[in-house]
């Protein structure tokens, strides 16, 4: 990407390289929610504060299905959101808070090309931020931090960049610092421009923030008293640790830029939206396997490639519609084209491609790599799934993990299990459960990964297939999907294993076992069957 940024720019290119494609990871309450709306907020795609969540409240009330969201009062949904900032265009992609549907926040990580971590100034690092930094650091995605809620008593910023380091092993390098906290929050102090930024403790507008220059202004030490000396000490400290920033370490993922603020008094979001459109990658290559091997994907490339990783039902209740989430790797996308399936080996209809800009959406003219564009389909694409102009190649990372709850499904009138069936295979393909049919009986097994996947299967069933079905424990205690080289030796097993053996929606072969006793048992007796955690889509 850096030598196609030097090179004479093509248009292409030119466009490619202003994208910033990113997701926010959090732990639930730290405050991304508010922050994704002040980041719109000040990326000029809503007028008011309130509109994310008054939008939100209006979706609710039109729909069936986010009335379960609401019930719960969780976001189950991801979603995509666009908007030009500085010189850059903006694919903000949200994730859902809740771990019950963390395979969906893992799957978005895979389409973005650097994150926003969100930290409760109060709690620092909490246990969500260490598992969604777990995924990051798979494909060494760069992250910028934002500490929250400064208005509110927190620990000491020392404190907590040291717990960052420690506890998700990556260093920090402060680019503005509070002055004070709490009752006594005066603003931040920007260490690059030597530039504070103070706080007025009003809600206030976004062009109202009052800023004096230089670390030693005349009368700025009086005006932000006590907490001004200990601004002070804490920057001699920092520059003896010599936290330097550095644009390499941060893309490598070695070393998170800091920002501090009040997401819910928009402060200090305009300095973080700077910051990380500036320093934040452009579209990066993905990794494919081809028939001839292996090769990454460069965005500047001509021809159009894209992977599908999301998959929403009823983006819009009137149409009962699913749109698929398909982030452009390579190439441009332009209306009206035809999307060439790997997975199918031919063409797609696509009626139309969408873009979404904040909480609308609208048809898209062209889009580029990094940006996502919504697929609507009646059950053609799949999660996973690669396209192409006709290349066939199919880009790796996107998992598939063995699901640790499960049931069985019983319905309640038998006439409607082609409804049932129907529905299972759509509902799988996007993601919200696992299907499994034993090789040996009709039960349907169902896994997932949280508890309240289960929840919405049986209200999807019910509200848009009309299948009314209870779900039963079972006695399977987790999934392995399996394999083998040598395919005699994958038939004895299979014969030798056959109750406790059945096939996935797309074909494969799944052991469930009945206890981890019993997978390790089975494991040992079967050495040259591969047992796997994870499947790649596609
Ligand atoms: P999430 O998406 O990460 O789960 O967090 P969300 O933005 O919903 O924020 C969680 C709570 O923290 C909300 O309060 C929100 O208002 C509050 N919050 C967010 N940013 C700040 C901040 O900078 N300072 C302070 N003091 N609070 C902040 P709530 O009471 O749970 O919800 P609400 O009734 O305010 O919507």
């Amino acid at each position: 990407m850096r030598a196609a940024m030097d090179s004479p720019l093509t248009a292409h290119a030119e466009r490619t390289a202003r994208r910033r494609t990113f997701a926010i990871i959090s732990h639930p309450d730290a405050g991304k929610t508010t922050l994704t709306e002040k980041l719109l907020l000040f990326g000029g795609a809503i007028q008011l504060a309130g509109t994310v969540k008054g939008r939100k409240a209006s979706r609710h009330a039109t729909s069936d299905w986010m009335a379960l969201e609401q019930q719960r009062g969780i976001s189950i949904t991801t979603s995509v959101m666009q908007f030009p900032y500085n010189d850059c265009i903006v694919n903000l992609l949200d994730t859902p808070g809740h771990e019950d549907f963390s395979e969906d926040t893992y799957r978005t990580l895979t389409a973005v090309d650097s994150a926003l971590m969100v930290i409760d100034a109060a709690k620092g690092v909490e246990p969500r931020t260490i598992k969604l930094m777990e995924v990051c650091r798979l494909r060494d995605t760069p992250i910028v931090t934002f500490v929250n809620k400064l208005d509110r008593d927190g620990r000491p910023p020392l404190e907590l960049l040291d717990e960052v380091e420690k506890v998700l092993g990556i260093r920090c390098t402060p680019v503005t610092w509070p002055v004070g906290m709490g009752r006594d929050f005066k603003g931040v102090y920007h260490l690059l421009e030597d530039r504070f930024y103070l706080y007025s403790g009003d809600k206030l507008r976004v062009s109202e923030i009052e800023t004096v220059d230089g670390l030693d202004a005349p009368g700025i030490a009086e005006r932000l008293g006590a907490p001004y000396q200990q601004l002070r000490d804490e920057i001699e400290l920092l520059q003896m640790a010599g936290t330097e920033f550095n644009l390499d370490e941060y893309r490598a993922a070695l070393l998170t830029p800091v920002f501090f603020g009040s997401a819910i008094n928009n402060f200090g979001v305009r300095e973080l939206l700077n910051g990380f459109t500036t320093w934040a990658p452009p579209p990066q290559s993905r990794h494919a396997r081809c028939p001839q091997g292996e090769r990454d994907v460069q965005p500047v490339e001509e021809k159009f490639t894209g992977f599908v990783f999301k998959i929403q039902a009823n983006m819009d209740p009137r149409h009962r519609d699913r749109v698929a989430f398909l982030r452009v790797c390579s190439g441009v996308y332009r209306k009206g084209m035809n999307l060439h399936s790997v997975r199918l080996g031919g063409p797609v209809r696509v009626s139309q491609a969408l873009v979404f800009m904040a909480a609308d959406r609208e048809a898209v003219e062209e889009a580029y790599p990094g940006d996502i564009i919504g697929l609507h389909n009646h059950g053609t694409i799949a999660i996973g799934d690669s396209f192409s102009e006709g290349e066939v190649l199919n880009f790796t990372g996107i998992p598939n993990f063995a699901p640790e709850l499960f049931r069985r499904v019983v319905l309640k009138d038998p006439l409607k299990a082609k409804q049932l069936n129907k529905g299972l295979d759509q509902l799988s393909e996007e993601g919200a459960t696992q299907v499994y049919r034993p090789l040996i009986n009709n039960d349907i097994v169902l896994g997932a990964v949280g508890v309240l996947q289960f929840d919405v299967v049986q209200y999807r069933l019910k509200d848009e297939y009309n299948v009314e079905a209870v779900f039963e424990p079972v006695q399977v205690h987790t999934a392995r999907w399996v394999e083998a080289d040598d395919a005699k030796q994958l038939k004895e097993f299979r014969d030798k294993n056959d109750a406790r053996l059945a096939l996935d929606h797309y074909g494969q072969l799944v052991y469930l076992a009945s206890s981890s006793v019993n997978l390790s048992m089975t494991q040992e007796r079967f050495p040259a069957v591969r047992f796997l955690q994870t499947r790649e889509h596609g």
